[in-house]
């Protein structure tokens, strides 16, 4: 990988290059392939949260589009990776405009290579902590229209916010500028049960300096009052509308059983702004 890109420290891991490293991608250094190893060596279940997380995202783009929603903003996006937001969306409405927003400088060059295919895409490099930024930016103001619903996507990134850095007064912040009929999807990180799992927080804690693992009551608690939820309300990613058996498992294998211990620690659900 390049090692010229403006602001990135190749020697420290990034939550955005070791989540690439665990989905199998490319995009990561020595650093970033340090700790992902840790997860595939020590804790290899782990590894099932990335690719049941990014499974339930496919679904939820689809159903949201499905729904006659054609724009979203995609907050703390990730590497472009297979399957991305944009061309989930576009398959189901080849119309479908989609705003990916990371504060990691790496999503943004390599993003803008491979995600911005067409003039319905755009990543802007921002901080979700500054939402009055992702708004006034360019590419939002160019791309997504507030007199129609949106889908607005907190995947997998709300439990890198400490409680201080309040994440439910963030999506507040969207939901209060949505129009009616908006769709809002947020998958996070489950508390532990059990010595494994506590093992694999404090280790991202460790890492990263940050982030919570909430309950569910937390989670259901991020979308704030007067949403609708959607079903079948919180539930794993991995049994968050799974696909029929007709349309067979899920390309990881994710199969209709008791979901692992693993798989229980990633939850995700979608809500309605009436
Ligand atoms: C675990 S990845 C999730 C990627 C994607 N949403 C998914 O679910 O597959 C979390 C992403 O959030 C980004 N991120 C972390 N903190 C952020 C912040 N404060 N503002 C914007 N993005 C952030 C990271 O750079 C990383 O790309």
């Amino acid at each position: 990988m390049a090692d010229d890109i403006v602001g990135v420290d190749p020697s420290k891991p990034s939550i955005a290059r070791v989540y690439d490293y665990l989905l199998g991608g490319q995009d990561h250094y020595e650093a970033d392939r340090k700790i992902g190893s840790y997860f595939t060596h020590d804790l290899p279940g782990s590894v099932t949260i990335a690719h049941t997380n990014r499974q339930a995202l496919i679904r939820a783009i689809g159903d949201i589009a499905d729904d006659g929603i054609g724009q979203f903003i995609d907050i703390g996006s990730g590497l472009p990776t297979a399957d991305n937001v944009h061309q989930v969306a576009q398959r189901h409405n080849p119309d479908a405009r989609v705003i990916y927003v990371d504060n990691d400088p790496i999503v943004l060059a390599h993003g803008r290579a491979l995600l911005e295919t067409d003039e319905r895409t755009a990543v802007v490099q921002a901080d979700l902590r500054n939402p009055e930024q992702i708004l006034q930016s360019p590419a939002v103001q160019r791309l997504i229209d507030f007199s129609e619903p949106i889908g607005l996507i907190f995947s997998a990134i709300l439990h890198h916010l400490n409680d201080d850095e309040h994440p439910g007064d963030l999506v507040r912040w969207w939901v209060d500028r949505l129009p009616s009929s908006s769709q809002i999807y947020i998958s996070h990180f489950r508390s532990g049960n059990n010595a494994e799992t506590r093992v694999a927080e404090q280790k991202l804690q460790e890492t990263f300096g940050r982030g919570r693992w909430r309950t569910d009551t937390e989670i259901l608690a991020l979308f704030g009052d007067g949403l609708e939820i959607l079903s079948p309300g919180l539930a794993y990613c991995s049994q968050w509308r799974p696909p029929s058996p007709a349309e067979g498992v899920t390309a990881i294998g994710v199969e209709y059983r008791d979901p692992s211990v693993w798989e229980q620690l990633i939850s995700c659900a979608l809500a309605r702004k009436p």
